[in-house]
């Protein structure tokens, strides 16, 4: 038996050795498409190589293209597991030509892997033909030899393929295989088409025209080629089996959850068991390309898919969580073939447990519930539309989920009913809801969020991609375009542009459209928690609702940014290391140039704290761990050990972040946040803390910088120390001794100095009036004046200027920028007549001052009147004269 693997590796290598350039799948989320929730089919990642708007350095290419078909306009959800060939997640395998071969090699290399290949009996094959194309006919006769009879012509859209309303389109041709006669069923464009006889195993599209709305408006300049063939039926087919649940993956897949739930795939049995295999490999892709289960969106599809598959779970008496114990299993039979399952397989298995376990806490309650709903029901009766909304809101069913397992019973479910249920809370919501206060703007996002749902943040993986623009705000109002000068707010279906969150700036960028708008992104803010609302100037052309962009984030900012607020994580958690548990997070702000983080600690940090934190910081950047993300509860998430943050409010799910080496119980930063960060810490490369600071009592700040930011302030401040050296006329490690020994000799100078005016004052120097004691009216008086003497010495200095006295007065008046101090002194022997104070006060008014104090033997006092000093000298000497003191 050929294996799914080998016919996988065997159609590449064909269509290679056919000179087709190999391409790897993309993955499902498409980065190209922003009207397609998932990958649909082959030709998707290839879809602007066919209008011509990309070109690839090759024209013919090949794939086995991982497709998902549930929620969107291809749903297949709800047939899979009780038909033979429905899958929500499949591979197409396909080969392109652009404007290389056409129709003829097309049906060449079809027919030539199909038989000579894989060597199939063409008595086997039929073909059909769009009903016009003639060529088509005569080709499948002329290369395959077919008989007319087995050549069907279908005037259906079957047979007329469009990738959508607008863009390339064609006739194709289709291969069918015969099971043979002992399998129910006739042939395509016969009544009994749909029995399993003859199934479609590869649609050959021959791209020919434009369509515009629908209609074909031109022709290609040049002709395409663009096929799928289901790798489950032809694997089917190569196996010789009539149902593709049959082929070797899936009975590896069934044969592990039989294994697990003790139950055989057999009976009613058969379809849960299918079930699980199904959405196991469609849960399991999904995850490893990025989603993860939420109630919006490409999210809330993931989450219908898993919990469909939990409920069959629990129907096989699974007692514990089962989906991801499966895990192993897939990667085991795809791994190979897909490594993004390898490298995902920790977080597929995390992200079942979590959603199964957290799911089963209310699924058996809401089966009891259904139960009782339905218990007196017969067959073709209807669940009110109330009860499923209960079981949907209450327990987590999501709608079709609630089909699902009423459809063995034969009881529908009332849709319209269930609607209306929501519409009505819906409307008690908002009844409920008290904006900001800014009732006009809060008003306007509200309507918005109701009626475009959340924007789907898809930045956590890439910097671009395209978006639906769905609504325009201009001054407070919703407007349909905006032209060129003006700046306006775009939301926009889905959006890498990360909106102002936990401290996390929003990002700037670019954006553009086809009909040459070109648009710059200022600002990302995120009204109500879920709308990701972009501030754009028009730069050229115009923009309007509906209109599909090509969106940028500016990478480097982001990059910067994602570095800083990965840094904050890991400070966080060297702050409760290096200070203690009660470090709490009071507020953060995550910039691309900084980041500043406020915290409970009730002292400034010493210089070795900071010197500890920034080494533990930077000890985790240098180990380079690999960063990761997992979805929890938010209960779950802080028994885990994860930090909650501080003012945010949490949804049903978490995102935490677990950075750093693994330690005792957890890795070293275990946090909650919905920001953006770095793939491993290595990435932050350098962390430095510039400020520390109090916020208020009990909260400081520390403000830092990463990677260049940190280098550059670094660099900065070794700038500074070579020009302090230059100027020091000495090595930068000279520096600090060089500057210990100039301000020791600086101090030893300003002594010697002060000594120096001291003696002056004295009468040691030249001074014009350091003449000796004067006699003014019987009394023996030393005047002086001195500029530049510390006040500090004026009293010792006026009692030496006494003791050269012997017995008198002794006056002395400092000149310091311009002011002047004056002090008086009287010999004991005088008894306090004249009292000092007296003089002093004299003097104190001649200088255009106020009082002057002391004691009768020594007072002091200045003014502001510098100039004035010898006029106070004189009015000290009058005072005596008068006796007036
Ligand atoms: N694009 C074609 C299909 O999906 C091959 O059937």
């Amino acid at each position: 038996m050929t294996s799914t693997n080998d016919i996988r590796r065997g159609f590449l290598d064909y269509f290679k050795a056919n000179g087709h350039q190999v391409v790897p799948s993309a993955p499902l989320v498409p980065h190209n498409d922003p009207t397609l929730m998932f990958v649909n089919a082959g030709m998707v990642p290839f879809k602007n190589v066919f209008t011509g708007l990309e070109t690839r350095p090759y024209t013919t290419a090949t794939s086995s293209q991982k497709c998902v078909r549930a929620g969107g306009k291809h749903n297949d959800l709800d047939n899979v597991g009780y038909t033979a060939r429905h899958h929500t997640f499949f591979e197409m395998l396909g080969n392109f030509s652009f404007g290389d071969y056409f129709k003829e090699r097309a049906i060449e290399l079809a027919w030539g892997l199909l038989t000579k290949e894989w060597g199939l009996s063409p008595d086997r094959l039929i073909a059909t033909v769009y009903h016009t194309d003639d060529e088509a006919f005569d080709l499948w006769k002329r290369i395959a030899g077919l008989p007319d009879s087995r050549i069907i012509r279908i005037p259906t859209k079957d047979n007329f393929w469009a990738m959508g309303p607008d863009g390339p389109s064609g006739p194709c041709s289709e291969i069918f295989f015969d099971h043979g006669d002992h399998i129910p069923g006739g042939p395509p464009g016969s009544p009994d088409e749909d029995g399993d006889r003859f199934v479609e195993i590869w649609n050959l599209v021959f791209m020919q025209h434009l369509q515009e709305n629908d209609v074909i408006v031109s022709d290609l300049p040049k002709p395409q080629i663009d096929t799928g063939m289901g790798l489950e039926r032809v694997a089917a087919v190569l196996q010789g089996v009539t149902d593709n649940y049959d082929t070797d993956t899936f009975k590896a897949l069934i044969a592990a959850s039989e294994e697990l739930t003790h139950t055989k795939a057999e009976g009613e049995r058969m379809a849960s068991h299918r079930v699980i295999a199904d959405h196991l490999r469609a849960s399991g892709f999904l995850i490893a390309d990025g989603v993860l289960p939420s109630n919006e969106g490409r999210g809330y599809v993931l989450r219908r898919i898993m919990r469909r598959a939990m409920r069959h779970a629990h129907l096989l008496g699974a007692k514990d969580p089962l989906m991801w114990r499966l895990v192993p299993q897939l990667v085991a039979e795809m791994g190979q073939a897909f490594t993004e399952l390898q490298r995902a397989q920790p977080l597929i298995e995390a992200t079942l447990l979590q959603e199964e376990t957290r799911f089963r806490q209310t699924l058996a309650n809401g089966l009891r519930l259904l139960d009782e709903a339905t218990g007196r029901m017969a067959a073709g009766g209807t669940l009110p539309g109330e009860t499923a909304f209960r079981l949907y809101d209450t327990y987590g069913f999501p709608y079709d989920l609630t089909e699902d397992a009423l459809r063995p019973k034969g009881i529908a479910v009332d849709r319209a009913g269930f609607d209306t249920a929501m519409a009505e809370q819906k409307a008690r919501a908002r009844a409920a809801w008290k904006g900001s206060g800014e009732k006009a703007s809060d008003e306007l996002w509200y309507d918005l969020a109701e009626e475009v749902g959340a924007t789907e943040f898809t930045g956590y993986v890439g910097h671009d991609g395209e978006g639906v623009v769905q609504a325009i705000v201009k001054d407070g109002a919703r407007v349909e375009t905006a032209g060129e000068g003006e700046t306006v707010t775009l939301v926009l279906n889905q959006t890498p542009f990360y909106g102002e969150s936990g401290g996390q700036v929003g990002d700037a960028g670019k954006l553009s459209s086809l009909k040459g708008f070109e648009g710059v992104v200022e600002d990302t803010s995120k009204p109500l928690g879920k709308l990701h609302a972009l501030r754009t100037r028009v730069a050229s052309g115009s923009v309007a609702v509906g209109d599909t962009l090509a969106q940028s984030v500016d990478a480097e900012r982001r990059a910067a940014t994602r570095a800083n607020h990965s840094a904050t994580h890991l400070l966080h958690a060297a702050l409760r290391d290096v200070l203690g548990g009660h470090v709490t997070q009071k507020g953060s702000l995550v910039a691309p140039d900084r980041l500043r983080f406020d915290f409970s600690h009730p002292k400034a940090l010493s210089l070795d704290e900071i010197a500890r934190v920034e080494a533990e910081v930077n000890a985790e950047i240098r180990a380079n761990e690999p960063v990761s993300t997992r979805l929890m509860t938010p209960d779950d998430a802080v028994a885990a050990g994860a930090l909650a943050l501080f003012g945010e409010k949490y949804g049903d799910e978490v995102r935490v972040l677990s950075m750093g080496r693994e330690g005792a119980d957890r890795r070293y930063s275990v946090e909650l946040c919905g920001g953006t960060h770095v793939d491993a810490t290595g990435d932050i490369a350098l962390f430095k803390i510039v400020a520390e600071s109090a916020v208020s009592s009990g909260v400081r700040r520390i403000e830092a910088l990463t990677g260049a930011g940190a280098l550059a302030w670094l660099n900065g401040r070794d700038q500074k120390l070579r020009e302090a050296a230059a100027s020091l006329k000495a090595s930068p490690d000279e520096v600090p001794a060089r500057i210990a020994a100039l301000a020791d000799a600086n101090r030893k100078l300003e002594r010697e100095l002060a000594e120096a005016k001291k003696a002056l004052a004295m009468g040691g120097g030249s001074m014009a009036d350091a003449t000796g004691p004067e006699d003014v009216g019987g009394t023996a008086f030393l005047g002086r004046v001195v500029e530049g003497l510390d006040p500090k010495e004026l009293r010792s200095t006026v009692d030496a200027m006494k003791s050269e006295v012997g017995s008198g007065v002794a006056a002395l008046v400092a000149i310091n920028d311009g002011r002047a101090s004056v002090a008086v002194g009287v010999s004991a022997d005088k008894a306090g007549k004249p009292s000092a104070v007296d003089l002093v006060k004299a003097a104190v008014a001649a200088l255009g001052g106020q009082g002057g104090g002391g004691r009768p033997d020594m007072a002091q006092g200045g003014g502001p009147d510098g100039a004035k000093a010898d006029a106070a000298l004189q009015a000290v000497r009058d005072a005596l004269a008068t006796g007036g003191a």
